[in-house]
């Protein structure tokens, strides 16, 4: 497995820079130096209706951030985009397995470029065609909202699709990381460990807290509280 630059044990708290203040970003990347990774937004407004950054932004994140970059990638053709986040030294890189066509070999080109590989899915994407390939993957991520936009509500009804994965995961002695992403906050973050997750991202919950380093501890705190171990 490619280096997991873990800190935190059990849970990983990501905050979602989708929700900081773009033109502060260095004052606002120094405020999350407690949580375990940066969660950064990729989208091409062709994948997702919304366009954020490319490269050459998340270049700088890398530079300034004081956490490991994990970078979601919700774009279309991940096989000809994703590498080039890799060699700029992100620690993670997820893309979506609707925009891939080759999601293991991609994955195993991340891997040897020295990032984690993740793979995203949707709501409403099924996971069966990943539980044969799990261990070509360092995470997997379950979206809790559809893709596009921070500050959406969690959707309850991706949990089994959670709980199914965890279950595989554990049955074959997979070491994956299992992430979700939207809605998460003091109110989910509960459910979605008890389902299985591991990897938490944050955005509004984060950094729209008063203080996001005292919102980071109580979300780790929460998750490890109810995170179902192997
Ligand atoms: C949504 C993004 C999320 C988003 C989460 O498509 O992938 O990472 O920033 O934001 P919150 O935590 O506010 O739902
Ligand atoms: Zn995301």
């Amino acid at each position: 497995m490619s280096s997991p630059d873990e800190r935190n044990g059990d849970v990983r708290i990501n905050p979602s820079i989708l929700a900081a203040d773009f033109v502060n970003m260095q004052a606002d990347l120094a405020r999350i130096a407690g949580a375990d990774f940066v969660h950064v937004d990729v989208m091409d407004n062709h994948f997702v209706p919304n366009l954020t950054f490319g490269p050459q932004m998340v270049s700088r994140i890398q530079a300034t951030s004081p956490v490991p970059l994990d970078v979601h990638l919700m774009i279309d053709e991940p096989e000809r985009w994703a590498p080039e986040y890799a060699e700029l030294g992100a620690a993670s890189v997820t893309f979506h397995l609707e925009a891939s066509t080759e999601p293991v070999s991609l994955a195993r080109r991340l891997r040897a470029i020295g990032a984690r590989a993740g793979v995203a899915v949707k709501p409403g994407t099924a996971v069966e065609s990943l539980v044969d390939v799990l261990d070509e993957f360092d995470q997997i991520l379950v979206m809790t909202v559809e893709p596009g936009f921070g500050g959406q509500s969690f959707m309850p009804e991706t949990m089994p699709k959670l709980r199914f994965l965890a279950d595989e995961a554990r049955r074959r002695g997979s070491s994956v990381w299992l992430q979700v992403d939207g809605g998460i906050g003091e109110s989910t973050i509960a459910q979605a460990a008890e389902a299985g997750a591991d990897t938490f991202v944050a955005g509004s919950a984060v950094f729209g807290a008063v203080d996001p380093g005292a919102a980071i501890v109580a979300l780790r705190a929460s998750a490890g509280q109810h995170h179902r171990h192997a």
